[in-house]
C-alpha cells in the first residue's frame, strides 16, 4: 500500500517535471531531457565488508571525537565537523590545521554516506578511504598513520573495544577508519521529521503552500532539478557555477601557501602551479582544462543548518543563494551552459527558499559527546 502511493507520487512528480522542463528542455535542444525526481532516502547503503553492528557504530563514536586521532591531539573529525554547526564547523572556510589555513568550506558529514564520490572534487569513493585522508591531510588532521596507532595501542579501553569489534589482538588503524564510517552512516536524516519527505510519503499537510509552489518552482522554472535530482537532491556530477571568489585568498598569503601547496601535491603543471591563485576543483584529478573550477554538486537536504554555502563558502544565507542562481551565475570562462537568467519574481525567489528549508528536519540532528577511554596507560613490564 504504502509503495503504491510511493510509486504513484514519484510517476506524478515525473510528469509535473516533464511538463515543466518541455519548454526550456526543448530550448536547449535536450527534448527528452528528464531528472530522477526528488524522493524520500533510501535506507542508508553499507558495504559488504563492513557491516554495521551496534559496538562498531559506538567505538567509531568515540574515534570521530578523540582528538589523539590528529598529529597533535588538537584535531579530532568532530571539530570541523560538529553537530550543533550542521556537522560542519560554521566558517566559510574550514579552519585549519594549527599553523596552517585550510582552503575549502568545511563540508555537511551528514548523509555523507548517500554520495558514490567524496570531497568537493569527488577525489574519494568511500568512507572508509575518507577518513584517512582526512585525519592525514597536512592542512586537516595532519596525523601520522602508525603514531596514531601507536597511541590507540596504550589506551586499554580501545584495545578491550577493537578486539571485540575486529578480533584483532592490537588495534589496527585501519579498523579505526572503518569504525568512523560505519559510525557516519548513522548520521543521516530522519525522514520522519523532514517535511518533503512527508510530503512525497503522502501527507499533503507536510508542506505549506509557498513551500509547494517552491517545489513546482525548484522542478520548473528555477530548473534546479537539473542538478539536484534523486533521493539525495545531488546528481553526484560536476559543474562549474562561475562563483565569485572567496577574497581572503587574494591577500592573505597563509592561504596562498595553502592553494600553491595544493596545487604541487595535485601534480598541476609548472606554469599553472606558479600563477596558482584558485581552486581548479575537478581539474585536479582529470587534467583537462575543460573542468576547472567544477565541483561536485551537494546535496540539497539539511541545507538549514550547513550554512555557509559552496566549496569556498561565498554565501552565507540561502536567499543570496537564490539570488545568484536567479542572475544565471557570473560570466565566468568555464560556467556550465545549464545556468541562465531566470527571472524570478520576489514571490518566487521567497517560495524557492521556503521549499529549500523543507528539506531540512525540523530540528537538528545533535550527538551527544560520547566519554572516551581516559589517559593512555604504561605498558606493563615485560616478563623476565
Ligand atoms: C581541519 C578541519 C577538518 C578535520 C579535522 C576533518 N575534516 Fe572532514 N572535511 C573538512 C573539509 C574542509 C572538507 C572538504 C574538503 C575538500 O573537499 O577537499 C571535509 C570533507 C569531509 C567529508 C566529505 C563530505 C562530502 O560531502 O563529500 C567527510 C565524510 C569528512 N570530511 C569526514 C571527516 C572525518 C571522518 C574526519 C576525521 C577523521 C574529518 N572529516 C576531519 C574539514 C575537516
Ligand atoms: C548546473 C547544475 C546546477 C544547477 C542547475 C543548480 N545547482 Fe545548486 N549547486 C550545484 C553545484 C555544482 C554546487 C556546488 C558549487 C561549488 O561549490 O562550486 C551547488 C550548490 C548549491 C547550494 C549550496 C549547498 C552547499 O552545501 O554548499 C545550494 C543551496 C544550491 N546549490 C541550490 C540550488 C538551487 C535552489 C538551484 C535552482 C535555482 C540550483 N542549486 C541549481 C549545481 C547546480
Amino acid at each position: 500500500m504504502k509503495t503504491t502511493k510511493l510509486m504513484q507520487h514519484s510517476a506524478v512528480l515525473a510528469v509535473t517535471l516533464a511538463t515543466a522542463l518541455g519548454a526550456s528542455a526543448a530550448g536547449n535542444g535536450k527534448a527528452d531531457a528528464l531528472f530522477p525526481p526528488l524522493a524520500p532516502l533510501p535506507p542508508v547503503p553499507v558495504p559488504k565488508d563492513n557491516p554495521q553492528t551496534p559496538e562498531k557504530i559506538a567505538l567509531g563514536k568515540q574515534l570521530y571525537w578523540d582528538a589523539r586521532l590528529s598529529g597533535d591531539g588538537s584535531m579530532p573529525c568532530v571539530s570541523c565537523h560538529l553537530p550543533a554547526l550542521g556537522w560542519g564547523d560554521g566558517g566559510q572556510i574550514s579552519r585549519g590545521y594549527p599553523g596552517t589555513k585550510h582552503w575549502r568550506n568545511s563540508q555537511t558529514i551528514l548523509n555523507s554516506a548517500y554520495y558514490n564520490k567524496l570531497f568537493w572534487e569527488g577525489n574519494v569513493t568511500s568512507l572508509e578511504a575518507q577518513a584517512p585522508a582526512a585525519a592525514e591531510g597536512a592542512v586537516a588532521g595532519n596525523g601520522d598513520s602508525s603514531v596514531m596507532e601507536m597511541r590507540l595501542r596504550f589506551l586499554p579501553e580501545y584495545v578491550e573495544s577493537f578486539r571485540k569489534v575486529f578480533g584483532s589482538e592490537w588495534p589496527r588503524i585501519n579498523d579505526a577508519w572503518r569504525a568512523i564510517a560505519s559510525y557516519q552512516r548513522t548520521v543521516v536524516s530522519d525522514g520522519s521529521k523532514v517535511p518533503f519527505d512527508r510530503f512525497a510519503k503522502g501527507d499533503k499537510k507536510a508542506l505549506s503552500e509557498a513551500q509547494q509552489r517552491g517545489l513546482a518552482i525548484f522542478n520548473g522554472k528555477a530548473g534546479c532539478i537539473q542538478c539536484h535530482n534523486g533521493p539525495l537532491a545531488s546528481d553526484q556530477k560536476f559543474h562549474n557555477l562561475g562563483l565569485p571568489d572567496f577574497e581572503g585568498f587574494k591577500t592573505d598569503p597563509l592561504y596562498q601557501v595553502t592553494h600553491r601547496w595544493e596545487h604541487y601535491q595535485k601534480g598541476v603543471s609548472e606554469p599553472k602551479y606558479r600563477g596558482a591563485d584558485m581552486d581548479y576543483g575537478l581539474y585536479f584529478q582529470t587534467k583537462n582544462s575543460k573542468d576547472i573550477g567544477k565541483f561536485r554538486t551537494p546535496s540539497l537536504r539539511e541545507v538549514k543548518y550547513t550554512g555557509p554555502y559552496m566549496h569556498n563558502g561565498v554565501f552565507t544565507t540561502l536567499e543570496q543563494v537564490v539570488d545568484f542562481y536567479d542572475a544565471g551565475g557570473s560570466a565566468a570562462p568555464h560556467k556550465s551552459e545549464l545556468l541562465k537568467p531566470l527571472g524570478l519574481t520576489a514571490q518566487e525567489k521567497a517560495d524557492l527558499v521556503a521549499f529549500l528549508d523543507a528539506l531540512s528536519m525540523t530540528e537538528p540532528l545533535i550527538h551527544d559527546e560520547p566519554k572516551l577511554p581516559g589517559a593512555y596507560q604504561p605498558l606493563p613490564a615485560p616478563v623476565k
